[in-house]
């Protein structure tokens, strides 16, 4: 078995670690807050969009890689509620993702914001859909997800110092 994950699937945690926490970020601070009329929200509804859209190419491309490449042997800590933790948040890590996008796409479609936003149509006063939402409820779990997952990842790194940070990069496999 590989000592480290493979290098594509290393490109794609780091590339939508990066676009998930921006996403999540700008969601809380740039949209949640802003009433739909601030001109300023236009730029951010843009932004936040195509990298959603990106986000969801991506997610595809890693689901595919994880699929078709060699993972390293499931680590153990020696604790048995730890490590039967670990594999059930990495599987949220990828569903979470999933369901902010399709329920993204569902409310803004319903709403007809991609008009609005990326042509001359009107801006919905707000967003009163179900799937909105669920894109709120779901981003607050991944948010305290993704932290438990840095958590854990940085207790492996200083506590631990079981070198678990090295399968997630590159090197000799
Ligand atoms: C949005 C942020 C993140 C998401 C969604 C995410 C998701 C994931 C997932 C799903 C896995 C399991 C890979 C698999 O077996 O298929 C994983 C592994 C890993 N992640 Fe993250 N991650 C994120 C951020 C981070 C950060 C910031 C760090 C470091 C501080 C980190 C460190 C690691 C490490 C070291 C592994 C490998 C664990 C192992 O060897 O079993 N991740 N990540
Ligand atoms: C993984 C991808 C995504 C993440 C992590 C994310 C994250 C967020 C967050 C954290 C919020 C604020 C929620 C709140 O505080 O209640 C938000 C709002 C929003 N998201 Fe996303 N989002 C994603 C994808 C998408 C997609 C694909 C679309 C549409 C195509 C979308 C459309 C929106 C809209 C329109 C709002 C603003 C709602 C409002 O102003 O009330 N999102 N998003």
């Amino acid at each position: 078995m590989p000592s480290r994950y493979h290098p594509a699937l290393v490109v794609l945690h780091w590339a939508l670690a990066f676009c998930l926490i921006g996403l999540l970020i700008a969601g809380t601070t740039l949209l949640a807050p802003v009433a739909n009329d601030d001109p300023a929200k236009l730029l951010s509804f843009r932004m936040h969009m195509a990298l959603g859209g990106i986000t969801l190419l991506l997610l595809i491309a890693r689901v595919i890689v994880r699929l078709a490449t060699r993972t390293p042997p499931r680590h153990h800590t020696g604790n048995a509620l730890l490590d039967r933790l670990a594999p059930l948040t990495h599987v949220l890590l990828y569903i979470l993702p999933l369901v902010m996008i399709v329920s993204g796409i569902v409310f803004a479609r319903a709403s007809n914001l991609p008009d609005a936003v990326f042509g001359a149509g009107p801006m919905p006063d707000s967003f009163a859909h179900p799937a909105r939402a669920v894109h709120g409820i779901a981003s607050t779990l991944l948010i305290a997800l993704i932290a438990l997952h840095i958590a854990a990842a940085l207790w492996h790194q200083f506590f631990r110092r079981d070198g678990i940070m090295t399968r997630m990069w590159f090197g000799a496999r």
